[in-house]
């Protein structure tokens, strides 16, 4: 019954499937939107050092457990701890893979009316800001529209994880992502040559220090287990396709690089239109829906451009909503014995009834508010701001005090020998944020969330 596990085929395959499910929406469509929302440069200062002082760290410590037990995070935990404890909390990251798919489906879905509306060319009308936020407002008013992309958009999710084929996937994300990029980098380009594009620069760059507070915080380290896909185990699961020979730490700094330097580019292209154009930068998840179109309209070679960016970022989207659907199926595979098939059907069906209501959260359910909150930003809250966070803290106990350090050193070396012989210091510092800085960090920024600090 059970298939020798699967390998990565070279390092770089690892860095980039692992970047592959980190680059996604979380990068183009979330991050700057968090950024407009939250006073711009002091939101990316914040995000950058807890990317760095929490981020990295936490990417280690769950690559090196999938590493060390070859399973998925149930059974991984189940393996190196008898704690039910633990075993819940690698539980909890396959809740939390279901509902971040589900409401992560609906803006994928987004990507994809806005490709089709690219191949027509009626998304190249609107030169004014004015009329793509228009635009936007009455294609997201329509339940149809967005009930109906967002099954289309399961449905492709759940068609290549029922098949398996990863190495369609694989390869598709191999020639996407840098093509992706180099869009980026382009668009990026042409938005500084537009007239005030310096005004968005000096937004992303500039921090005024008066707008951090807890709010501000809680956005970046949520945001930035967000991007880097932690805290749920999708890491864990890639790392559980590593051999001892793979160089986990150096890995880590370059997913987390390449992720981060998505983001920034993504910042960049978007608010250096977004302060041409004089719109508000924080409109919220509607943002990149409202100033993309402008520039497409404007720039040219513009439906070419739409046309190969709503695509490369729905493969974008795409590789991470197969990640996080691969998630729920591998634990209810390996660990409930169910046919592969089934788990993605049955699955896939629930994530998209659970996406029903996200979906017209901007339409029939706009009013109906829990906890103040639409039911799409509802559970991107819990998920990403609080799963999320709470999951990267048990790791980093985990990890860090109850694993056995001596134990975890040799293993985590294993791969990084010259690393750590060159720079011996930086296991005492993993350490030490692994123990310390990460653990209090999360729940400072958790207590003071729910009001309690
Ligand atoms: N990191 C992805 C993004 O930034 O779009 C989202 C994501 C994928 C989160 C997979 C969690 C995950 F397990």
């Amino acid at each position: 019954m059970n298939k020798p596990r699967e390998q990565w085929g070279s390092k770089i395959g690892f860095i980039l499937a692992a970047a592959g499910s980190a680059v996604g929406l979380g990068n183009i469509w979330r991050f700057p939107y968090l950024a407009g929302q939250n006073g711009g440069a002091a939101f990316i200062f914040v995000y950058i050092i807890c990317v760095i002082a929490i981020g990295i760290p936490v990417l280690i410590a769950e690559i090196l457990i999938g590493r060390t037990a070859q399973k998925n995070p149930v059974g991984s935990f189940k393996m190196l701890t008898t704690s039910k404890f633990y075993h819940g909390i690698g539980g909890m990251g396959v809740v939390a893979g279901f509902i971040i798919l589900s409401f992560y489906s609906v803006v994928a879905g987004w990507t994809i009316g806005y490709l089709y509306e690219a191949i027509t060319g009626s998304l190249l009308n609107y030169e004014v800001a004015a009329e793509a936020s228009n635009h936007f407002f009455v294609l997201t008013h329509d339940p149809v529209w967005n009930v109906a992309l967002l099954i289309v958009f399961m449905f492709l999710t759940m068609g290549i994880v029922y098949f398996g084929v990863q190495k369609g996937i694989e390869l598709g994300s191999k020639i996407m992502m840098p093509l992706l990029f180099v869009l980026l980098v382009g668009l990026m380009i042409y938005g500084l040559t537009l007239e005030g594009a310096f005004k968005g620069l000096d937004y992303l760059f500039n921090p005024d220090w008066s707008k951090i507070n807890s709010d501000v915080i809680l956005a970046a380290l949520g945001q930035a287990f967000f991007s880097m896909s932690l805290g749920m185990g999708a890491m864990l699961t890639y790392g559980s396709y590593l051999t001892k020979k793979d160089n986990i730490p150096a890995s880590s700094v370059w997913i987390a690089f390449l992720d981060t330097s998505v983001a920034i580019i993504a910042g960049i292209c978007i608010f250096s239109v977004v302060f041409a154009t004089g719109q508000s930068p924080d409109v919220g998840p509607s943002l990149i829906f409202r100033t993309l179109p402008v520039v497409f309209a404007k720039m040219p070679g513009g439906h070419y451009f739409a046309i190969f960016f709503f695509f490369a970022l729905s493969l974008a989207a795409l590789t991470s909503t197969v990640s996080l659907l691969e998630v729920v199926t591998a634990y209810f595979v390996d660990e409930k014995g169910w046919k592969r098939k089934n788990a993605v059907v049955v699955f896939g069906t629930l994530v998209t009834l659970l996406g029903i209501p996200s979906a017209l959260s901007f339409n029939a359910l706009e009013n109906f508010k829990i906890l103040g909150k639409t039911f799409f930003d509802l559970t991107e809250f819990i998920s990403s701001n609080l799963m999320l966070p709470i999951g990267g803290f048990f790791i980093a106990i985990f990890v860090g005090w109850l694993w056995g350090f001596d134990k975890v050193k040799e293993l985590v070396k294993e791969g990084s020998e010259k690393l750590f012989d060159r720079l011996p210091w930086l296991m005492d510092f993993w350490k030490i944020i692994l123990r310390f800085v990460a653990p209090v960090l999360i729940i400072i920024v958790l207590l003071s969330s729910i009001g309690i600090l």
